[in-house]
C-alpha cells in the first residue's frame, strides 16, 4: 500500500495547510512544516492509517485536539481524490484521526499487481545532484586463504546475499565483492613452513587441499610463535613477496588457488554469486592512501609507525584512537587495504567503481574497524555527501547450549559438513514422510528435494533471526515443518501451487473482484504490504522483517484456505479467490527469491 501511503501524505498535508493557513506560514518562516503524522494503523480495528498530528496541532494553535481533528478531515473530504481512495474518516480518542482505505481501491491494488513482477514495490531513485543511480558495492563473505571459511562467513554469505537479492529488485546495479583476505604476513610464514614440510605444494597445483593447508597454517603459526629464525626468514618471505619474486609469487597464487577451489564449492552449493576482489587488488593503490593523508597532515608518526589520531573514537585508555596506516617496518594493516578498497571502490570509473554506496558485511566485532575506517575516509574528503558507507554487523552464530558452534569433539565446525548434515537430516525427515503418506518418489526426486530443503533451512534460520543478536543454530529447530522455518513455508506453497494446479484458469473477471468473506479482505491486506516490507528492509537492511512478514502471509493464507471454499466456490467468488490465491503464491515465492532460497513444484 506504499502507493496509496504516499498518495494519502500529500493529501492530508494539503488539508492541514488549507484548514490552518496562518499557523503553516509562521512555522514556515521558522523554517517548519507542520507534520499530520500519517502512519499505518496500530491496530486493524483503527482501519489502515492513522493521523496523530492533531494533538500536536492543538497545543500551537491552542484549540481542543478533536476540534482540530474535525477541521482537517473538514478538508480532507472536498477533495474529491480523497474520497476516491478513503471511507470518511472517524475521529478516536483524545483527536486521533483513523483513515480507511475502500474495498475498491484495494481491489484495484490487488487487479494492478497481477501482471506486475515488481508486485507493487516502486523503482528505487538516485540520490546524486543529477539524480542518477550509482552501482552499490555490497562487501560480504569474504573468507581468508589458507583458513577454513567458518559460520561467521556463512552468516555473512546468508545476509550479504540476501541484501543484494532486495537492493537488485529495486534497480539498483549491485557489485557483490569477495573481499578475500589474500595477501599479509601470514603468506611468509606459510611459504617459509612449507619450504621446510611440503616443498611441492609450493610449485605445482593440487598436492594439497584445504584442509592440509589449514593444518599447514597452524603449524606455521605456532612455529612463528616460538621461532626466532623462523620469524626471520618469515619476514623475508614477504618482502620477496611483495617485491614480485616470480617465485614467491607462484607458490602464492598455488595457494590461493587451493583455498578457492573449495570456497566455490561451498558458494556453488549455496547458489551464491561473487565477484572475487581480494585484498592484494589494492596494493598499488596504498600508496596514495599515505600520500593523500599526508597531504591533509593527517599521518602522524607514533613509535616509528603512521598513524591517524580520532578525536571522535576513544582507545582503552581514553586517548584519541589511533589508527596504524603503517607500521614501523613500512607494512601494512587490514584498515589501510580498507582505506584503499573505499577510495578506489568510490572514486569515478575508470580509476574506479564510480559506487555510491558501500555495505560491509561482517560480525559485529568489527564494529570499531568499519567506524574508524569510515571517519578516516571521511576526513580525507573520498565521501562525498551523496555516497553512504554502512556496516551492517551481525551476532555470533552459537551451539544449542548457547556456547561457540563446535562438533562433538570440541573442534571448529567445517561448513562442508554442516551443509551435508542439514542435507542428509532433511533426506530422513522426507523419507518418513513419505512412508507416512504412502508414497512412492524416486531416488532423484528425494535428493533433490532434500538438497532444498536442507540449505534453505540453514539460510532461512539464518536470516529470520534479527541479525545483530547471536543465534543459536539447531538443525531440529530449522528443519522442523512447524514454526517460522524454511519448511513450513516451502510447503505452504507447495499447497498453493496445488490449488492454482487443480483450479486451472482463472475465468475472466472483467477487472472485477468480488469479495464477501473476512477472510479474503484479510488476505488482501496482507498481501498489499509487500511493498512497504520491502522498502523497510531495504532501510534497516534487516532481512528479518521479510522473514517474519512470509510467515505471517503464510498463516493468513491458512486461515483463508481453511475457512472458506476456493475450488468449490461459485463464480464470480471462485475466480477472485484464485486470483487471491495465485498473488499469494507469487509473493511467497519472490519473498524466498530474495532471501536467496528455492522453491519447489512439490515435496
Ligand atoms: N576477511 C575478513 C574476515 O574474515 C572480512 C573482510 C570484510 N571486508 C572488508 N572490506 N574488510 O574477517
Amino acid at each position: 500500500m506504499h502507493i496509496i501511503f504516499q498518495l494519502l501524505t500529500k493529501q492530508v498535508q494539503d488539508a492541514v495547510n488549507c484548514a490552518f493557513p496562518k499557523a503553516v506560514s509562521i512555522a514556515k518562516k521558522e523554517g517548519k512544516i507542520l507534520n499530520p503524522q500519517l502512519v499505518k494503523a496500530s491496530k486493524p480495528d483503527f482501519g489502515d492509517f492513522q493521523i496523530n498530528g492533531a494533538l500536536a496541532l492543538a497545543k500551537i494553535i491552542k484549540k481542543p485536539p478533536r476540534e482540530i481533528a474535525e477541521k482537517i478531515i473538514e478538508h480532507l473530504q472536498k477533495n474529491q481524490k480523497f474520497n476516491n481512495i478513503c471511507l470518511p474518516p472517524e475521529i478516536a480518542g483524545p483527536g486521533f484521526i483513523n483513515l480507511t482505505v475502500k474495498n475498491n481501491c484495494l481491489k484495484n491494488e490487488l487487479l494492478s499487481r497481477l501482471n506486475d513482477d515488481l508486485l507493487g514495490v516502486p523503482l528505487a531513485q538516485g540520490k546524486t545532484p543529477e539524480k542518477q543511480l550509482k552501482p552499490i558495492i555490497v562487501d560480504f563473505s569474504s573468507p581468508n586463504i589458507a583458513k577454513e571459511m567458518h559460520v561467521g562467513h556463512l552468516r555473512s554469505t546468508i545476509i550479504g546475499d540476501s541484501i543484494a537479492r532486495i537492493l537488485q529488485f529495486r534497480g539498483h546495479q549491485v557489485l557483490r565483492l569477495n573481499h578475500i583476505g589474500d595477501w599479509g604476513t601470514q603468506f611468509g610464514m606459510l611459504i617459509t613452513h612449507l619450504k621446510n614440510v611440503a616443498p611441492e605444494a609450493l610449485t605445482k597445483a593440487n598436492v594439497v587441499n584445504l584442509g592440509d593447508l589449514v593444518d599447514f597454517y597452524r603449524q606455521a603459526k605456532k612455529h612463528f610463535d616460538e621461532d626466532k629464525y623462523f620469524q626471520k626468514c618469515s619476514r623475508e618471505e614477504v618482502v620477496k613477496l611483495q617485491q614480485g619474486n616470480k617465485e614467491s609469487l607462484k607458490a602464492w597464487q598455488l595457494l590461493c588457488d587451493q583455498s578457492r577451489t573449495s570456497f566455490k564449492e561451498i558458494y556453488n552449493r549455496l547458489n551464491i554469486q561473487l565477484y572475487e576482489r581480494g585484498e592484494s587488488f589494492y596494493n598499488p593503490f596504498l600508496k596514495d592512501v599515505i600520500d593523500d593523508l599526508s597531504k591533509l597532515g593527517l599521518l602522524v608518526k607514533d613509535d616509528g609507525a603512521k598513524c591517524v589520531f580520532l578525536d571522535a573514537i576513544k582507545g582503552k585508555d581514553g586517548n584519541p584512537l589511533a589508527i596504524i596506516i603503517q607500521k614501523s617496518d613500512g607494512g601494512f594493516n587490514y584498515a589501510t587495504t580498507d582505506l584503499a578498497a573505499i577510495r578506489y571502490r568510490l572514486n569515478a570509473r575508470p580509476q574506479g567503481d564510480g559506487a555510491g554506496r558501500i555495505i560491509y558485511v561482517t560480525d559485529a566485532g568489527q564494529s570499531n574497524h568499519f567506524a574508524s575506517v569510515f571517519q578516516i575516509a571521511k576526513l580525507a574528503n573520498w565521501v562525498p555527501n551523496y555516497c553512504q558507507l554502512d556496516h551492517v554487523p551481525f551476532g555470533l552464530v552459537q551451539g544449542e547450549d548457547g556456547k561457540k558452534l563446535k562438533t562433538r569433539s570440541g573442534e571448529t565446525i567445517r561448513l562442508k559438513d554442516l551443509l551435508d548434515e542439514a542435507i542428509d537430516r532433511a533426506k530422513i525427515d522426507i523419507e518418513r514422510r513419505l512412508k507416512e503418506e504412502g508414497r512412492n518418489e524416486s531416488n532423484d526426486f528425494i535428493d533433490k528435494v532434500s538438497e532444498t530443503i536442507g540449505i534453505s533451512a540453514v539460510k532461512y534460520a539464518d536470516l529470520s533471526q534479527n541479525r545483530i543478536t547471536n543465534y543459536q543454530f539447531s538443525f531440529d529447530r530449522m528443519l522442523s515443518l512447524q514454526g517460522n522455518t524454511a519448511p513450513y513455508l516451502l510447503y505452504a506453497l507447495v499447497r498453493i501451487a496445488g490449488i492454482s494446479r487443480k483450479g486451472g484458469k482463472i475465468k475472466s473477471l472483467h477487472n472485477e473482484l468480488f469479495f464477501n468473506k473476512e477472510e479474503e479482505w484479510n488476505l488482501s491486506r496482507e498481501l498489499l504490504k509487500f511493498d512497504e516490507i520491502i522498502l523497510e528492509v531495504e532501510e534497516q537492511l534487516l532481512p528479518n522483517r521479510l522473514c517474519n512478514y512470509l510467515f505471517e502471509l503464510s498463516q493468513v493464507f491458512n486461515r483463508f484456505y481453511d475457512h472458506i471454499p476456493i475450488l468449490k466456490a461459485e463464480e464470480p467468488s471462485r475466480s477472485s479467490r484464485l486470483v487471491l490465491c495465485r498473488l499469494t503464491e507469487r509473493t511467497l515465492k519472490k519473498g524466498l527469491n530474495l532471501l536467496g532460497i528455492s522453491t519447489l513444484e512439490r515435496m
